[in-house]
């Protein structure tokens, strides 16, 4: 018989692949499955396709009694438990490469938006409030010439790099690893303790996965080591900063100003006092959302899929540990 696949989305790209050699379930409401819909749904299928939005911890994937692949569509994979999953030798799949460039040039419009405090003039124009031509009118800071802080030099930090090399700047970086000395003379990054990232850094853009070590890796001891006039970035994952750090942070002057796509939790909470701060931006986790970004991101996540219900190895796998 068929192989069962659930998707927990619809998605911008064909099924007909996967329709091909599976029988396959889509959820289709806005908000995802609840998580009992997730485990009744999971004792029956074979292949899951789910999103950032979904839970998948350990209760369910040991409840995957013929669960033979796990595919996300999206890059970061911190909703799973992967070693629950490695335990029970299910690859799972994720869509790196293709949304790098989308990302970058997301964080790289957030980055010039909060220097140049651009939604804040937008709103500032909005409330009739442009009167005339001031010198010292919604000053902000300037960005060629500037020093850049990548926290994580993988994938999307490089391709931040290669930006910041168009607007003259100093680029530094901190890495689990050191990068080698071709990649760093490529990008001119010069790799440098965290400590001294957070001081030196005019921006601070946050491109490493949410891990235990990088859990509120930016707490008050982090934004006091940064410039009053430093701006920071996150497209990464909102767990990476204390939201109650970065409050007072901004609040009290201690950076300038902060451009975020990502929260903790998602979605904001409508109480949250951040959203009370004119310094900073926030943005509904969008950085990969062009048209030709999220269609690639579908397609690659189909395709790991259906190496999976087939047994080939999947070509993006982020546990390759499960193949002998
Ligand atoms: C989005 O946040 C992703 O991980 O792809
Ligand atoms: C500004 O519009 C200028 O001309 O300097």
């Amino acid at each position: 018989s068929q192989p069962n696949v659930f998707i927990t989305r619809r998605l911008p790209a064909s099924l007909d692949p996967l329709k091909a050699l599976a029988s396959v379930e889509v959820w289709t409401k806005r908000q995802p499955p609840p998580y009992d819909v997730l485990l009744n749904k999971i004792q029956a299928i074979d292949g899951l396709l789910c999103l950032l939005t979904d839970p998948i911890d350990r209760s369910l994937i040991e409840a995957g009694n013929q669960l033979r692949v796990i595919s996300q569509m999206a890059v970061g994979y911190d909703n799973i438990d992967i070693p629950a999953a490695t335990e029970k030798r299910i690859p799972v799949g994720h869509t790196p490469d293709v949304l790098t460039d989308a990302t970058a040039d997301f964080a790289w419009a957030l980055l010039m938006a909060a220097a140049r405090r651009v939604v804040e003039a937008d709103r500032f124009t909005r409330a009739h409030q442009w009167q005339t031509w001031e010198p010292d009118l919604l000053l902000g800071g300037n960005i060629a010439g500037a020093t850049l802080g990548i926290v994580g030099l993988g994938r999307i930090g490089q391709a931040m790099a290669r930006r910041a090399k168009g607007f003259d700047m100093r680029i530094l970086y901190t890495n689990q690893e050191r990068c080698d000395s071709a990649l760093e003379t490529a990008l001119n990054a010069e790799f440098v303790a965290f400590d001294e990232l957070l001081q030196a850094s005019d921006f601070v853009t946050i491109h490493t996965p949410l891990t235990p070590e990088t859990h509120h890796l930016f707490g008050d001891r982090q934004f006091q080591q940064m410039q009053r006039s430093a701006v920071l970035i996150n497209t990464a994952r909102g767990t990476i900063v204390d939201p109650e750090a970065l409050y007072r942070a901004l609040a009290q002057g201690q950076i300038a100003a902060a451009a975020i796509d990502v929260t903790e939790p998602e979605p904001i909470p409508a109480d949250s006092p951040l959203l009370t701060l004119d310094n900073l931006i926030i943005t509904p986790h969008i950085a990969s959302a062009s048209r030709q970004t999220r269609e690639k991101m579908a397609t690659m996540a189909i395709a790991n899929l259906v190496a999976g219900l087939r047994g080939e190895r999947l070509p993006h796998c982020v546990n390759p540990e499960v193949y002998p």
